[in-house]
C-alpha cells in the first residue's frame, strides 16, 4: 500500500498507523501525529480504493452503506500490510496505535470488529459501525477514543452510541468526546485525542 513511514526518537512509544478520510491521502493526518505523539514513529497509508479519484480504505454502495465484501477484503488487506511493514521497518507489531478520520475511522474499526489483537488501541474521529451482525473479538481493557459530533450527518449520535456500546461490551474501555459540530474533524477533539493518549500510553 501506498504509504509514509517516518521513525521516531522514541521505539518504546506506540506506533502511529494514520488512515485518512474520503478523498484524502497518506499526507493529511501527519499534523495529528506531532500533537498526540510527537517521538512516535509514524505508518501514514493511503487508501487503496478510488471513488472518483478520491482515495479510500473500501468501497462503499451509496453515502453510509458499505460494500461489505470489499470491507472484509481490505481489512485484511491492511492487516497484513502492517505485518509486512513492522518487519520492513523493525518496528513492533503489537505495539500499534490506529489513528482514523471518517473513511479511516471506519476501516480501524473494522480492524478491531474483524482481527482481534490487531490494534493496542483506536483513536477514531467520526466512525460509523463498520458492521452489524456478526461476533466481535475480545477487546478486553483495550483503549478507544471517539470523537464524535451531535450534529454529524454522516455519522449520526445514535450510531456513535451504538459503536461505544458494541466495543464496550466486548470489553474495550471507550471514551467519546462529543461536540455539537457536524463532521469535521475540529481541533478541540484532537487535543481531546491527544490527552486520552497520554493518559494511556506516555
Ligand atoms: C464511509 O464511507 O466510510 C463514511 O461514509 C465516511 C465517509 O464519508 O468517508
Amino acid at each position: 500500500m501506498k504509504h509514509i513511514f517516518r521513525k521516531g526518537n522514541d521505539e518504546k512509544k506506540p506506533v502511529l498507523l494514520l488512515l485518512h478520510g474520503t478523498g484524502g491521502n497518506e499526507e493529511d493526518l501527519l499534523p495529528l501525529s506531532g500533537m498526540i505523539s510527537p517521538e512516535s514513529s509514524v505508518l501514514s497509508v493511503r487508501g487503496n480504493v478510488l471513488e472518483n479519484g478520491m482515495p479510500r480504505f473500501f468501497r462503499r454502495l451509496s453515502e453510509g452503506v458499505f460494500d461489505e465484501a470489499d470491507l472484509i477484503f481490505r481489512t485484511n488487506e491492511l492487516n497484513d500490510f502492517l505485518q509486512e511493514a513492522a518487519e520492513r521497518y523493525n518496528f513492533d507489531r503489537d505495539n500499534v496505535v490506529a489513528v482514523g478520520y471518517s473513511n479511516g475511522a471506519n476501516i480501524a474499526g473494522s480492524m478491531l470488529f474483524h482481527h482481534e489483537k490487531s490494534l493496542k488501541g483506536a483513536i477514531l474521529h467520526h466512525p460509523m459501525v463498520p458492521r452489524r451482525g456478526i461476533e466481535i473479538p475480545s477487546l478486553a481493557g483495550l483503549p478507544v477514543f471517539i470523537g464524535a459530533g451531535k450534529n454529524d450527518p454522516i455519522c449520526p449520535a445514535h450510531e456513535t452510541e451504538e459503536l461505544e456500546q458494541m466495543l464496550s461490551q466486548v470489553g474495550a474501555k471507550v471514551e467519546v468526546k462529543w461536540e455539537q459540530m457536524g463532521h469535521q474533524l475540529t481541533r478541540s477533539e484532537v487535543e481531546a485525542a491527544a490527552e486520552f493518549f497520554k493518559k494511556e500510553w506516555l
